[in-house]
C-alpha cells in the first residue's frame, strides 16, 4: 500500500478536533499526525509535520483560518488546506478559498464526505510534492474531473434549467466538488437560476494577459449548495471577447480543481462552444417533443459525427417528456434514429417559481418527480466517472456509536459531525 495521507486538524474547539480525529481513524489510508488549536499553532506545526492535508477552520482566536490558509499556501506550497466552514460562512468561505485553501466541508458533513476531501487534495498533494502540478501533463494518470457539457441546437427548451438543477444534484448526491460554467455568453442566466450576483465573469479572464489556476478560481462564486458557478460575461456585447482558446485554458484549469465541471451553452455552433465540445467527456443532448426541435437535433447530431464524436460520448436528455404535443416519443427516436437515455416531466408549478426565484428544484423539493428525475441523471453521470454509492458501514457498538447521538446525525446512512465550532 502506498503512504498514508497526513492530515493536521486545525480547530479551536477540542471535542470538534477528537470527532475529525475518531471520523478519520476507519480510514486506512489516511492518518492524523497532529492538532491545532489556532492559526497560528496550525502554520508552525505544518512547517514541522509537513502534512499533505490540513483541515482548518475559519473562526479561531490568535490567526484564524483565512490568514492561516494564506502563510500556508505562500510557505509550504505543496499542503493543501481544506476548510471546515458553517453554513452561513459563504463570505469567508470564498476569502479563504481566495487565500490557497484548495477544498471546503460545510458542517455538518459526513465521514465519507470528510474522506473524499481527504483524498482528492491529498492525491494532489503528492502530484505537487512530485513536480507535476499544472493542467494536463502528457502521461500523466491524472485523476482529473470530468467535463459534462448541456446543448441542444434549439433555445428556449430547458438547457439552463437541466444544467443548474444537474450541478446541485451532483453536489448533493455526491458530495464532490463540483462547478458550473454559464457558456452563453450573450445571455447567460445560471446566475439568476442560483440566485448569485456575479462580480468576475469569463470575460474579466479572458482579457487578462495570463491566466493560471488561481485567476479563475478567484472569478468562481460559491452557491449555497456547495455549487461554484463561472458565470457569463455581464453584457452581451462583452461576449466576444470570449474565444474558444479562453475556454478550453478554463475548462483545463477547472478539471484539475472539480470532479464535476458542467457547462451550459447557447444554442449555437460556434468558437467558445465548440471548444468545451471538443473537451467534454459527456454532451447531454436535450430535445423536446416538437417537430422543429427534433430536426434541429438531428442536423446537430450529424455534425458531431462529422466531429467525429463517438457516439456514446452523447446522452439523450428528453426534456417536458410528459408534455402531450402531438410528436410520440416513439416518433422521436425514430427521426433520430436512436432511444432516449433521459426522460425529465414537465413540471411547470414548480419549474417557474423555482427559475424566478433562484432556488434550484432539487434543492427546494427534492423528491418532486422532476428532480428525482434530474437527480438519476446526476447518479448516470457519477457512475460514469466511477463513483458508488456504497457509504461507510457501521459495525454494531463500534467507536462512533458509541460517541452517541449528539454528535453525529445520520444523513443517508453516513455519519456527520455537527457544527460544534460555531462561534460568533
Ligand atoms: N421540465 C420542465 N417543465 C416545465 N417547464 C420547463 C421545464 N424545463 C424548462 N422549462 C421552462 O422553459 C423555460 C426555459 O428554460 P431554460 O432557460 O432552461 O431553457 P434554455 O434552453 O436554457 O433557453 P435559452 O436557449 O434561452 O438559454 C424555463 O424558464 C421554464 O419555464
Ligand atoms: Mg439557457
Amino acid at each position: 500500500m502506498s503512504n498514508p495521507i497526513d492530515v493536521l486538524i486545525v480547530d479551536d474547539v477540542a471535542e470538534t478536533r477528537q470527532n475529525v480525529r475518531t471520523l478519520l481513524s476507519f480510514e486506512p489510508d489516511i492518518r492524523v499526525v497532529g492538532e491545532a488549536a489556532n492559526g497560528r499553532e496550525a502554520v508552525a506545526l505544518a512547517k514541522r509535520l509537513r502534512p499533505g492535508v490540513i483541515l482548518m477552520d475559519i473562526n479561531m482566536p490568535v490567526a484564524d483560518g483565512i490568514e492561516a490558509a494564506e502563510a500556508i499556501s505562500r510557505e509550504l506550497p505543496s499542503a493543501s488546506v481544506v476548510i471546515m466552514s458553517v453554513q452561513g460562512e459563504y463570505e469567508y468561505l470564498r476569502k479563504a478559498m481566495a487565500a490557497g485553501a484548495r477544498d471546503y466541508l460545510v458542517k455538518p458533513f459526513t465521514a465519507e464526505e470528510l474522506a473524499q476531501s481527504v483524498r482528492r487534495t491529498g492525491e494532489r498533494h503528492s502530484d505537487a510534492a512530485a513536480g507535476l502540478r499544472g493542467p494536463d501533463h502528457p502521461g500523466r494518470p491524472s485523476p482529473r474531473g470530468r467535463v459534462v457539457t448541456v446543448f441542444s441546437t434549439k433555445g428556449g427548451i430547458g438547457k439552463t434549467c437541466i444544467a443548474a438543477n444537474l450541478s446541485v444534484a451532483l453536489r448533493q448526491c455526491t458530495g464532490s466538488k463540483v462547478c458550473a460554467v454559464d457558456l452563453d455568453l450573450q445571455f447567460g442566466d445560471m446566475a439568476v437560476l442560483l440566485d448569485l450576483q456575479p462580480s468576475r465573469t469569463l470575460a474579466d479572464l479572458a482579457r487578462e494577459e495570463t491566466m493560471d489556476s488561481s485567476s479563475v478560481l478567484s472569478c468562481m462564486l460559491l452557491h449555497e449548495s456547495g455549487v461554484e458557478l463561472l458565470a457569463a460575461p455581464a453584457r452581451p456585447e462583452q461576449a466576444e471577447i470570449v474565444t474558444g482558446k479562453h475556454v478550453d485554458a478554463v475548462l483545463r484549469y477547472l478539471r484539475e480543481s472539480y470532479d464535476y465541471v458542467v457547462v451550459d451553452t447557447p444554442q449555437s455552433f460556434q468558437d467558445p462552444l465548440l471548444a468545451a465540445l471538443d473537451l467534454s467527456d459527456m454532451i447531454l443532448l436535450v430535445v423536446t417533443l416538437d417537430v422543429p426541435t427534433i430536426k434541429s437535433v438531428k442536423l446537430c447530431m450529424e455534425v458531431m459525427d462529422s466531429l467525429r464524436y463517438p457516439p456514446e460520448k452523447t446522452v439523450l436528455v428528453l426534456n417536458r417528456s410528459s408534455r402531450q404535443i402531438g410528436v410520440r416519443i416513439d416518433d422521436l427516436e425514430t427521426a433520430l434514429g436512436r432511444k432516449v437515455d433521459f426522460h425529465i416531466p414537465s413540471d411547470g408549478r414548480l419549474v417557474v417559481p423555482s427559475v424566478n426565484s433562484g432556488v434550484p428544484f432539487v434543492r427546494s423539493h427534492p423528491s418532486a418527480r422532476i428532480s428525482r428525475a434530474v437527480t438519476e441523471l446526476a447518479l448516470f453521470v457519477a457512475r460514469q466517472n466511477g463513483w458508488s454509492e456504497k457509504r461507510p458501514q457501521l459495525a454494531p457498538g463500534n467507536a462512533l456509536q458509541s460517541i452517541g447521538r449528539k454528535l453525529f446525525r445520520k444523513r443517508d446512512s453516513a455519519p456527520t459531525i455537527q457544527p460544534l465550532g460555531r462561534r460568533e
